[in-house]
């Protein structure tokens, strides 16, 4: 999971990281009240920044410098709803400007080449950050951290001392370097990353900006549910994850189930490369039913992907290894009878391929149960083509 900026800051916050006071706000009004209650305390200049999961806010104009609540009303007028990357801007942070010297970069990563932590330091921070590493790479030092000693003060200050920062910024570089271990170590992050890390005319240095990305296998350990994001979650998506089903939201047109990781995401480019001469018919979803493939389990399924609003046809290529077709059959039948039970008519057309493990009974007992909306593929080349030929021919928003 990727925090927002000010959730990563409120992280560093917990951690001794120093960071610019700032509150998130929703509307231009909030964001009006927030700088009114910091020029009152004198410091009218605050930065308005969108609060989106993608970098290069500010070159897309979703970082702006605001002089008092009116500016800020205004700014924040501007950025909401705005597009960055795909990303709509439903929040923008309202920090305190700084008067930045200098600014510097700073990363922790976990680099699964290498197969160790780096660190990453540059003296060369800031929004070109990308094209230094690219231009000048010998100005970007990547440390390697050994998880278990970790950054210690001297480690901290070798890191610092890697990246070429100037000596009046190296202390405390050093300890904000240490404190952001920290984070990383302690939060099971796999990013943590201060860009622009800045020295400030009063000789200050503080994270200005902060990504982070936590490791979702460690949540069984973490306190993470609360920097959700519920604005972004896809509602099949979060009733699919209740049932203990991968299910994964695309943007084409025929649903996807199968058994297997592997297996769906091979369906996934069959289907995209069927549907070529149907006109661009792509995957509208994929649905891994995994190993079981009861009628409930293949109930959730196909209802979780004939909800999805864009399916015109559905795809269901099951491999049959420990699980056996006639089990998966006897799974789409009772599925149907289900789904019209609750009022649930299946309309879309659904192409089942069956192999292996008892695909013959499999394919006998869904012949004869004789269902209209069901047809048979021998292979998966051809039920590909099949599935992506009747999403051709289905009339939309049926
Ligand atoms: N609170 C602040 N005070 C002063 N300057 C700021 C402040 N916040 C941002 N800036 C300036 O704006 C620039 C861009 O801000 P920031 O790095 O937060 O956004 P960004 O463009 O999204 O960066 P990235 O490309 O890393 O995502 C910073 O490099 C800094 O110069
Ligand atoms: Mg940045």
């Amino acid at each position: 999971m990727d925090l927002f900026e000010y959730q990563a800051k409120e992280l560093f916050a917990e951690y001794g990281v120093p960071v610019q006071r700032g509150r998130v706000a929703s509307t231009p009004e909030e964001a009006r009240e927030i700088a009114a209650g910091y020029a009152a305390e004198g410091s009218p200049l605050v930065v308005v920044k969108a609060q989106v999961k993608a970098g290069g806010r500010g070159k897309a104009g979703g970082v702006k410098l605001a002089n008092g609540p009116d500016e800020a009303d205004d700014k924040a007028r501007q950025i909401l709803g705005m597009d960055i990357k795909g990303h709509t801007v439903h929040k923008v942070l309202i920090a305190e400007a700084s008067d930045i010297a200098q600014e510097y970069y700073l990363s922790f990563l976990l680099d699964r080449a290498a197969r160790t932590f780096v660190a990453i330091c540059s003296v060369q921070g800031g929004v070109e950050i990308e094209e230094v590493a690219h231009t000048n790479p010998e100005a970007v030092a990547r440390i390697p951290v050994d998880p278990l000693t970790g950054v210690d003060a001297a480690k901290a200050a070798e890191i610092i001392e890697a990246g070429g920062l100037p000596p009046e910024a190296a202390g405390q570089a050093a300890l904000l370097a240490e404190r952001l271990w920290s984070v990383f170590a302690d939060e099971d992050a796999t990013l943590v990353e201060v860009n622009p890390m800045a020295l400030t005319d009063q000789g200050d240095v503080l994270a200005v900006d902060g990504k982070v990305s936590l490791d979702d296998n460690a949540a069984f350990r973490q306190d993470h549910a609360k920097f959700a994001d519920p604005e972004a979650a896809d509602p099949l998506e979060a009733k699919a994850k209740a049932k203990h089903l991968n299910y994964v939201k695309l943007d084409g047109q025929v649903g996807i189930i199968g058994n297997g990781a592997g297996l769906v995401m091979s369906t996934l480019d069959v289907v995209a490369l069927a549907g070529e001469p149907f006109g661009g018919m792509r995957p509208a979803n994929f649905l891994d039913i995994g190993g079981g493939a009861s009628a409930e389990v293949m109930a959730d399924g196909l209802e979780i992907v004939l909800s999805d609003a864009s399916v015109r046809s559905v795809l269901v290529n099951v491999f049959g290894g420990i699980t056996s077709c006639d089990a998966v059959a006897n799974g789409i039948v009772s599925a149907i009878g289900m789904l019209a039970a609750q009022g649930q008519e299946v309309r879309h057309p659904i192409v089942v391929r069956l192999d292996g493990n008892n695909a013959e009974e499999g394919r006998r007992i869904l012949a004869d149960a004789g269902l209209p909306v069901v047809e048979q593929v021998a292979t998966m080349d051809d039920a590909a083509r099949r599935a992506a030929e009747l999403a051709a021919a289905a009339p939309t928003g049926a």
